[in-house]
């Protein structure tokens, strides 16, 4: 048995294909934290239900995002990957968190309160979107959730209903998780602004050189002559230059810009280079990864099978403590 603490986060199969703002700042931080947990992963494919209705988009998405994952380096003998969806006891053990959460604190759930501004009217999954992620993180033990800012109030509800379910029936029936909030970097998108798929203002991670190099080539910069001395610190081009490029060269790359004679076109072929260097063989993986659906149908079996045997074992003690099983 491992030592090391549990780390568990999910991914929603709703933003496939991945852009460059997905990589830098989600897809390659969590996997640097690979080594210091014991990770598991999984695609939220059940959780993509409260938005999409399109199951072929959905279906595409799941192995969109499986491929992504692995491509960039997830392995699977390491870390578990599998589908939320294969996994029953998820299901089961939401309907009991259900049962201990009050529906005021769901109604506070922000995902779902935005829903509610928003004029929309949400279905009922958004409103029980919290239990069902709780759910997804103790039948693991998990220990330590890895997420963005935006996800910290979700773990905050599973660690109440972990506590509520120890008070109610039995310290230790749940391990409850901590949250971890990664201080992930924020990517700039092509005019600046945060790059999201939404804004239109994105690089798609794994298209095809020529046309990764035709965005780059549209970064907004600014419209200094070449003699002149250009800033770095805070341009899309030098900060999305710091994230794919060595020590070395990002000091070289802000002398060059502060003395002036070189340009945003300069610059902005120097992080051609880089991000050729970051992303051209994780795109080759992709593209034989994703095209093989049975072979990630396999690496997503396998995960589950072992996934199963801690949800089956985490379930029994949960039956036993609240009565519907003999403990
Ligand atoms: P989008 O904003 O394109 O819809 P999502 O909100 O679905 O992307 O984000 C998926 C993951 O990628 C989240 O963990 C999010 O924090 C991360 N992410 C998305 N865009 C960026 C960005 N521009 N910089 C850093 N991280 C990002
Ligand atoms: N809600 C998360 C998101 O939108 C996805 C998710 C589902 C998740 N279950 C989880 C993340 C459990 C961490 C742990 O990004």
């Amino acid at each position: 048995m491992s030592q090391k603490k549990v780390s568990l986060t999910g991914v929603k199969p709703t933003q496939a294909p991945p852009h460059l703002g997905n990589y830098l700042g989600a897809i390659r931080p969590a996997l640097r934290l690979a080594d210091q947990f014991d990770g598991r992963y999984f695609i939220a494919d059940y959780h993509a239900l409260t938005s999409m209705r399109d199951p072929a988009a959905l279906h595409a998405s799941i192995y969109d995002v499986t491929a992504t994952w692995l491509a960039c380096g997830l392995d699977p003998k390491k870390t578990l990957l599998y589908r939320q969806s294969a996994i029953p006891e998820v299901f089961e053990l939401a309907w009991i968190l259900a049962c201990v959460v009050a529906t005021g604190q769901l109604e506070r759930g922000h995902a779902y309160k935005a829903a509610l501004d928003s004029g929309e009217a949400p279905n009922s999954g958004l409103l029980f979107y919290p239990v069902l992620m709780a759910a997804d993180i103790v039948l693991f033990n998990t220990n330590v959730v890895p997420v963005g800012q935006d996800q910290k109030q979700h773990v905050e509800l599973a660690r109440d209903m972990a506590m509520r379910v120890n008070h109610l029936w039995g310290a230790g029936t749940l391990v409850v998780p901590e949250v971890f909030v990664s201080d992930a970097p924020l990517v700039p998108g092509l005019d600046g602004k945060k790059m999201s798929k939404s804004g239109g203002n994105s690089v798609p991670l794994f298209d095809d050189a020529d046309a990764l190099r035709r965005l780059v080539m549209k970064f907004t910069c600014g419209s200094e002559p070449l003699g002149a001395p250009k800033p770095s610190e805070g341009t899309p081009v030098f900060e999305i230059y710091k994230l794919v490029a060595t020590d070395d060269e990002v000091k070289t790359m802000a002398r060059k810009l502060a003395a002036g004679g070189y340009g945003w076109g300069h610059a902005k072929e120097d992080l051609c280079v880089a991000l050729e260097r970051e992303i051209g063989s994780k795109r080759e993986a992709y593209r034989s990864l994703r095209a093989d659906e049975a072979a990630l149908d396999h690496v997503l079996a396998e995960g589950a099978a072992q996934a199963r045997e801690t949800a089956r074992a985490t379930m029994e003690r949960v039956r036993g403590a609240v009565g519907i099983a003999r403990s």
